[in-house]
């Protein structure tokens, strides 16, 4: 069966991480969750869009009474390269005062985003702020990010899937993969 007829969306590329290593990675990182924040009711904050797969997956995972809020942010327009221009489109609902927070973001790439939100975030006084990236692209990033949870480096290709798209497309893949813009798509 062609990846067309699987995904209705055209194929992008090459599979880079597949469902079930995704799978064991969630498994992994929501058991570590669960251990360090026995006794807590942490707060995930998901970066919209890309992160809303992850998280669901990942919230799934942690066997801790969660709660939920999300904030869209826009870093890149429809394109492929970086803006450097953070925005925030929607911002949270809940009050982050006193809260074990955990921002969940799909890939980090120049670290731009994640800068912004950090500091962001942590003006709202939240008892404890960490952040669970499910991408990290290796080499791109100015300083250190301090990521406390990391669910795969990868390398400089722009990728697609499991959240992840470009121009809004491919975010259903149950997969990621790497993204060829002259592709069979
Ligand atoms: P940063 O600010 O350069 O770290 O970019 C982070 C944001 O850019 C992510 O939250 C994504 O929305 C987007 N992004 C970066 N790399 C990719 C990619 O390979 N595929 C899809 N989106 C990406
Ligand atoms: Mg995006």
């Amino acid at each position: 069966m062609s990846s067309e007829a699987e995904t209705g969306n055209g194929d992008p590329g090459p599979i880079l991480i597949s469902d079930d290593e995704l799978a064991a990675c969630i498994t992994e990182l929501g058991s570590r969750i669960t251990a360090d924040y026995q006794g807590r009711a942490p707060l995930m904050v998901g970066v919209l869009k890309g992160a809303f797969m992850f998280m669901a997956d990942l919230a799934r995972a942690i066997e801790l009474p969660v709660e939920f809020d999300f904030m869209a942010v826009s870093s890149y327009g429809s394109s492929t390269r970086t803006s450097g221009v953070v925005r925030i489109v929607k911002d949270l609902d809940l009050d982050l005062a006193g809260r074990d927070v955990i921002l969940v973001e799909d890939i980090i790439d120049s670290g731009l985003t994640l800068n912004y939100l950090r500091k962001n975030l942590a003006a709202r006084n939240p008892a404890t702020l960490e952040v669970c990236a499910l991408l990290v692209r290796k080499g791109r990033q100015y300083e250190d990010l301090d990521l406390r949870y990391v669910g795969f480096e990868i390398p400089p290709d722009f990728v697609v899937g499991y959240g992840l798209d470009v121009g809004e497309r491919y975010r259903q893949l149950p997969h990621i993969r790497q993204y060829q813009p002259n592709g069979n798509s």
